[in-house]
């Protein structure tokens, strides 16, 4: 053993004992900070992978941010950290990254003391009569900074820049205007990230792996509870603030994640009420073709002993219980109001269907995408043995 060696083993020893930090490394191509504020988790998930290209096209360290959360009437957006989700180090795979938590410890009193920070917005936004980012003004912006005791001292417009760093030479032009050098952290107001998820960071998904804390969650309820054997994962989007958004779907043949089914320019068609809002009909008809499909695809192992619901709202048990007797298919849902627990189970189900315009069902087709395991949509694509005689269910 060299001296070098040994030296190396010390220092790691003297920090795990002293839990002290003895030398940060600090990233001379600077950082990105966010705030997910937009949306709950489906949203913030297309988000993240959007910040995470666009952090790696810059090179500079993403941090990751809290995910932002809602709780039935509390006034304030609640923060959790990022890896109570997801581990940090499959993303180290593709690109240096570290936790909010870890950057405000080690890196922020470095490098963005409490009287450089500036926000950065593409212009001006908020109500207040002087220009600014006023990054802090509403929910959960303010709550979101005010988690880590953050205020800011200035604002910077970044328009007319943006974030497609695929084309027009965008992270060169990035870091010609905001040199990290000049500008060690760049924090956004939002997340430097469009919606929906842009095609090209779709695969970026195959870094998130969930944490161990919720998957073994899931992994307890498909063990103890759903019946040995195959089984089919649905999602039913359907509370109260869909039905709204689905009446507008004429409108907006392109709403939030439909792209993923109908492509980025509707080349595969314009979205339906049906695919906002299947029809309980349209669901079971639907859900009954696919067991049989599968049954009889002839494998043994592949006999659908059960489905497994996840919805915001109306999870349909009764009615699906109901309509599934006769195939001796028994349907269940988590016993709590778990979404992502509800994420880790769809996206191991023997077959998926899920709903096109909705950004929670998109994170599940992206994460099976990457193992390759099979997903369908409600009402996509359109049906054409509708009515017909061969549609014998
Ligand atoms: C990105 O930055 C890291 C150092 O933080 C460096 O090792 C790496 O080569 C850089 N990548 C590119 C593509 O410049
Ligand atoms: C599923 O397949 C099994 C064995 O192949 C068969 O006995 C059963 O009737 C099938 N059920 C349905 C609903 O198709």
């Amino acid at each position: 053993m060299n001296s070098f060696v040994v030296l190396n083993v010390f220092w790691v020893l003297i920090s795990a004992f002293h839990n002290v930090v003895t030398s940060v490394f600090i990233d001379p191509l600077g950082y990105i900070v966010y705030c997910p504020c937009m949306g709950r988790f489906g949203n913030q998930a297309d988000h993240f992978l959007g910040a995470l290209g666009f952090a790696h096209a810059l090179n500079r360290t993403l941090v990751l941010p809290p995910w932002v959360e809602y709780r039935y009437g509390e006034p304030k957006s609640i923060q959790v950290p990022f890896d109570k989700y997801f581990k940090v180090q499959p993303l180290m795979k593709f690109h240096k990254v570290m936790t909010m938590e870890k950057f405000m410890d080690e890196v922020a009193p470095i490098e963005w003391p409490s009287n450089k920070r500036v926000s950065f917005c593409y212009m001006e936004r908020g109500t207040s009569a002087i220009k600014s980012c006023n990054a802090k003004e509403g929910n959960p912006f303010g709550p979101f900074w005010d988690t880590y005791s953050i205020d800011f001292d200035g604002s910077e417009f970044y328009g007319p820049l943006h974030y497609d760093v695929y084309h027009h030479n965008m992270a060169e032009q990035w870091n010609n205007k905001y040199p990290a050098q000049k500008f060690p952290v760049l924090a956004f107001t939002g997340a430097p990230a469009s919606f929906p998820v842009q095609q090209e960071n779709r695969e970026l998904q195959k870094y998130l792996e969930w944490s161990n804390q919720v998957t073994m969650k899931a992994e307890t309820f498909l063990k103890e509870i759903l019946p040995k054997g195959a089984f089919v994962g649905i999602h039913l989007r359907n509370g109260i603030d869909w039905v709204r958004a689905c009446e507008h779907i004429k409108d907006s043949p392109n709403l939030f994640a439909a792209p993923q089914c109908l492509g980025y320019r509707n080349e595969r068609g314009k979205a339906t009420q049906d695919m906002c809002l299947p029809t309980k009909e349209t669901i079971i008809r639907q859900l009954k073709r696919t067991i049989k499909t599968i049954n009889n695809s002839g494998n043994k192992d592949n006999i659908i002993k059960s489905i497994y619901v996840a919805s915001d709202s109306n999870h349909m048990i009764v009615d699906l219980n109901e309509a599934l007797k006769r195939m001796k298919v028994e349907v269940f849902k988590y016993p709590e109001s778990n979404p992502h627990v509800d994420l880790i189970i769809l996206g191991r189900a023997n077959h998926f269907i899920g709903n096109c315009i909705s950004s929670f069902s998109a994170f599940v087709k992206r994460e099976r995408d990457v193992h390759k395991f099979p997903s369908s949509f409600w009402a996509f694509p359109k049906d054409k043995g509708r009515g017909h005689i061969h549609d014998e269910l």
